[in-house]
């Protein structure tokens, strides 16, 4: 076990990671990060309620940090491009975000979440622990509760977010985490948060793309020194939630002609967007030709993608809207 004093806690979170939300077995998310893992990805964020996916996650650190070579590597994707990111694999070069479910959030029940976590990653701790949906002000007790409720929290509790974040930090303290992180938050609860925090939060996590640019957010995290990570970066073409009436991103006029004037697919516009402004990207993919594309995105945006990129920021669309998710118009607006 590692203790927090062998932890280098000024770490850079590589611009693009993979995102395993959505799989829909272990064997094909597991597929997709040891592929991941071999391109070259070294950021891989999952939660405790992805269902199989830090399963999934742990089989592929498994088979990665055992291997010596890259025989093994997919035939989808050729052994240059295996080879032009081999190293030999090694634990500390990685960066496991996993995110601390509802359920958890009582103080006397944040132990026992990440416990789980890192046994189902198999690993002796967390690079990265997130507070999954905070906002939703759960009540506590995963163990004696239906997985309908634990899926679908309620939402009157006496539980502060301040007084899980003390507990998170005595995971660092004690060596099981490196970094704190919040997700699905608005500028206020970052702001509540540092006023209270002995570790402040590196990284903020929340959904973020051309419709949904979250400038402000942006902004204060940038003035305070915290990494944002977006999720859904490309539109979440595949998410459950959506319905005929949701915009598609990948197919906005507006992107498809940026990627035609610059020759590339529209998920490099999209990555590339978030890249150019500083923020981290973890789209998801289980295709391997689509896992190297989302690595390598590089397209240089002029001003003129820019201005026409933020004229879709108008259309607000949350594809993970807690108003839809969980029937509460958490965020407000
Ligand atoms: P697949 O796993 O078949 O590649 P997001 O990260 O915004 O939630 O998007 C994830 C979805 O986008 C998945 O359905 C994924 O499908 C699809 N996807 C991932 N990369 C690309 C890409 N480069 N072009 C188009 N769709 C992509």
């Amino acid at each position: 076990m590692k203790n927090d004093k062998e932890f280098d806690v000024k770490i850079t979170l590589p611009a693009v990671g993979l995102g395993t939300w959505g799989g829909r077995s272990v064997d094909e998310v597991a597929d997709a990060v040891l592929c991941a893992l071999k391109l070259g990805y070294r950021h891989i964020d999952t939660a405790w309620i992805y269902t199989f996916a830090e399963e999934a996650t742990g089989q592929a650190l498994r088979k990665w940090l055992g291997a010596r070579t890259h025989e093994d590597a997919s035939a989808s994707f050729s052994k240059e491009q295996a080879d032009s990111s081999a190293e030999t694999p090694s634990r500390k070069d990685l960066i496991i975000a996993t995110k601390l479910w509802t359920t958890f959030m009582a103080p006397e029940h944040v132990l026992l979440g990440v416990e789980q976590s890192l046994a189902r990653l198999g690993l002796s701790y967390l690079d990265l622990l997130y507070v999954h949906w905070p906002i939703l002000k759960p009540f506590s007790g995963a163990e004696t509760h239906p997985v309908d409720e634990i899926i679908q929290p309620r939402f009157a509790t006496n539980i502060e977010l301040a007084d899980t974040w003390r507990l998170m930090e005595a995971l660092v303290d004690q060596g099981k985490v490196r970094l704190l992180g919040l997700c699905n938050v608005t500028v206020a609860m970052i702001g509540e948060i540092l006023a209270v925090a002995r570790i402040k939060p590196a990284v903020v996590q929340v959904e973020m793309h051309p419709y949904l640019p979250q400038d402000d957010l942006v902004e204060f995290c940038a003035r305070h020194g915290i990494a944002v990570v977006a999720y859904s970066p490309l539109g979440s073409p595949g998410s459950i939630f959506k319905d005929d009436t949701t915009p598609v991103l990948l197919r906005d006029p507006v992107v498809t002609a940026i990627a035609a004037k610059h020759a590339v697919e529209p998920a490099q516009i999209l990555l590339s967007w978030s890249i150019q402004r500083g923020i981290k990207v973890i789209p998801k993919s289980t295709n391997p030709a689509r896992l190297l594309t989302n690595l390598h995105p590089d397209v240089p945006l002029d001003a003129d993608d820019l201005a026409r990129l933020a004229t879709l920021g108008i259309k607000h669309v949350r594809y993970f809207d807690p108003n839809k998710l969980f029937g509460v118009n958490l965020f407000q607006e």
